[in-house]
């Protein structure tokens, strides 16, 4: 059942579930109101005979069959019966009353009943002559007036009840058509952007910012957000590709030389060799780098100790120092600098930016750190060919190489800035690069030294 249908009847059901005892205790109590006074007023005729005629009269048949006819009133028997329950005197307008067995009763009764299927109002009185009760004065009446005002009331009260039943029929479903229209609405433009191959937005109403503009505006954002990772993934996924493509025709066009004539010649041979087993190194090493980043965008934990920095950037440089001739320095190396954050992902930043200042650097490297606490700055600084200005936005991206053809002799795979900018973000760091063409490279880390709260730990 759709949620329209059920908010339309909940509503419904709540509107009867309010109206129809409403309407029934209107009715009760209008009903007994107008018993209660038919009651009296029967009484008071009878309390009237009986305190204005003698009762010696009364019971007089001669004397009072005429005096009684004056309190006659429409569908009424006034009787007087004796000890005996003899009646001695009755007048009527209605036969039928006449009928009913007379009972004498030496007090005072009154109640309905119903003589025949019909409803009769009976009072009785004790005829009092001194101390001594003589006999019984019994009035009866038919009620055909209350209730004839009582049916008139059911049916006015059953019109209003259907009446009322039918407009909250229709109101509720109006109501929560309206509330539900917008919700409606949204549903057919998501259904359509489900099965369209394009990213769409959602419409918003920015008049009234209600619970579904909320909605809209975070399906949108959702919405971007898919967008973009989906962008990603692609251009992630065709950079790859291309990055494979360029090794297996270098391997390919070797082994086919190797086919044809590779097996006289020697130093063929050797070149194939030598060709192939770079470009494996090379795709393993980028196999592996796209794996570490995929890694990083997609689980981003961190595991966060305390340590020190210079010591680390000690240990970095000892790796590195003996592959290049190129001289690394690190400036201030004595004081500990503590720092709480991923050792292991600091040091792959660390080992990114100086494999890549070894590769461009002309005589040496100098590391320069700063604590400017609650931060820490490492700067790397290299005196080697440089970036051109215009280049400088594209440097961490993925895959990006300034001089492509340069790059492959080097061994780049353009991965290395975009993971560790990666892994700066990460610490809610940043890495920011300023160069100059042929004077050299100075790389700006900034990282705050003491865990924030809201860090995604493993
Ligand atoms: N210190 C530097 N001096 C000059 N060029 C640099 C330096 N660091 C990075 N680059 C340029 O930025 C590009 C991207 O670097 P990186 O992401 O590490 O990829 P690669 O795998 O090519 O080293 C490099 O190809 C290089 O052209
Ligand atoms: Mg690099």
């Amino acid at each position: 059942m759709k949620i329209k249908t059920k908010a339309a009847l909940l509503l419904f059901v709540w509107l009867i579930a309010i109206l129809l005892p409403i309407i029934f205790v209107i009715y009760h109590f209008y009903a007994r109101f107008e018993k209660e006074e038919e009651m009296e007023n029967l009484q008071a005729a009878a309390n009237e005979i009986v305190q204005n005629i003698h009762p010696s009269d009364l019971l007089n048949k001669n004397n009072s069959s005429l005096v009684l006819s004056n309190y006659l009133s429409n569908h009424t028997m006034i009787r007087v019966l004796d000890k005996t329950s003899t009646v001695r005197n009755q007048v009527s307008d209605r036969f039928e009353l006449m009928d009913i067995p007379p009972k004498y009763s030496e007090i005072k009764e009154f109640y309905f009943d119903t003589y025949l299927q019909q409803k009769i109002l009976i009072v009785r009185t004790p005829i009092r002559n001194g101390t001594e009760i003589i006999g019984t004065l019994e009035v009866i009446s038919e009620p055909i007036e209350l209730e004839q005002s009582l049916y008139h009331l059911f049916i006015i009260i059953g019109y209003v009840a259907f009446g009322a039943i039918l407009i909250s029929i229709s109101g509720s479903f109006l109501l929560s058509r309206l509330l539900f229209l917008p919700l409606s609405r949204m549903i057919k433009i998501m259904k359509e952007i489900e099965t369209s191959v394009e990213f769409r937005k959602l419409p918003l109403n920015r008049k009234s910012k209600d619970e579904l503009y909320e909605l809209s505006d975070t399906f949108n954002h959702m919405m971007e957000r898919i967008e973009s990772s989906v962008q990603k993934q692609r251009q992630f996924i065709s950079d790859a590709s291309h990055e494979f493509k360029t090794s297996l025709t270098i391997i390919e066009g070797y082994t086919s030389l190797l086919q044809r004539w590779g097996l006289e010649n020697i130093d063929l041979q050797r070149e194939a060799i030598d060709a192939v087993h770079k470009e494996s190194i090379r795709m393993r090493q980028v196999t592996y780098q796209m794996l570490e980043l995929a890694e990083l965008e997609q689980e981003a934990k961190l595991l966060i100790s305390g340590f020190d920095l210079v010591s680390l950037c000690k240990e970095t440089i000892q790796l590195l120092q003996p592959l290049s001739s190129k001289k690394i320095f690190l400036y201030p190396s004595v004081q500990p600098i503590q720092i709480e954050a991923d050792r292991f992902q600091i040091k792959q930043v660390l080992l990114i930016i100086l494999d890549n200042a070894l590769k461009y650097a002309n005589q040496s490297i100098n590391i320069q750190l700063e604590n400017l606490d609650p931060h820490l700055c490492i700067h790397i600084i290299d005196d080697g060919k440089g970036i051109p200005t215009e280049e400088l936005p594209f440097v961490f991206e993925r895959f990006y190489r300034v001089d492509r053809s340069r790059n492959r002799q080097t061994g780049g795979s353009g991965l290395g800035l975009a993971i560790a900018k990666s892994i700066v973000t990460l610490h809610n760091g940043n890495i920011q690069i300023n160069s100059e063409q042929n004077k050299g490279t100075v790389v700006n880390i900034s990282l705050p030294m003491r865990k924030p709260f809201n860090f995604n730990e493993s």
